[in-house]
């Protein structure tokens, strides 16, 4: 059952705000004072937003832009991506930063990385709070990670369960599942 009562901490609120500044500084070093970024909606949006106030406390001024998709079905990847809403703005020559929630298959970002490459991107690269790397069914990797968690699923920061959870502090995984 998922519900709060069997929900475990896996990352601490804490641990995710001290990582996210280090996330901050790693951009920064890369991208210099401006960066753009393509949130993926609805996950990463938490993470997003929180990524950008510290990028700004260092200088790092951010455009951003979000994109919408859907691949999962309660706790199971359908193994389809589906883009259900597009980016606003032209990134033709553009570096772009995905900002993503959790790379699993790596199935969506796979999809996003070569849409964007499609519409004429200069650069795409991925940050992604989360890694579940032994899921992974497309040879893809994230340039920045958070951290690599276990193949468990989770939620919290932003996270969902049938659109659950999201407003947890934390990210948290059930104990019976
Ligand atoms: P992928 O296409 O299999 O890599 O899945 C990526 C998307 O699946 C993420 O953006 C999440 O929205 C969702 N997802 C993957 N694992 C989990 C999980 O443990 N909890 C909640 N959503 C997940
Ligand atoms: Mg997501």
């Amino acid at each position: 059952m998922k519900n709060l009562k069997n929900l475990k901490v896996l990352i601490s609120p804490e641990r995710l705000e001290e990582r996210v500044k280090e996330l901050a500084e790693m951009i920064k070093k890369d991208y210099g004072h401006k960066v753009f970024c393509s949130v993926v909606l609805t996950g990463a949006m938490v993470f997003f937003t929180n990524l950008m106030k510290e990028l700004k406390k260092i200088n790092v001024e951010v455009i951003y832009d979000p994109i919408k998709v859907s691949s999962y079905s309660g706790t199971e990847s359908t193994g389809k991506v589906n883009l259900e809403l597009d980016m606003k703005q032209d990134i033709k020559n553009k570096r772009v930063l995905i900002v993503e929630d959790i790379i699993d298959t790596g199935l969506t970002l796979k999809y996003l990385k070569e849409y964007m490459l499609r519409k004429g991107a200069a650069e795409v690269k991925i940050c992604s709070l989360l890694d579940k790397k032994a899921r992974r069914k497309e040879p893809i990797e994230a340039d920045y990670v958070g951290f690599e968690i276990p193949d468990k699923f989770i939620v919290g920061y932003g996270v969902d369960y049938n659109e659950r959870f999201r407003d947890l502090n934390f990210i948290g995984y059930f104990s019976e599942e």
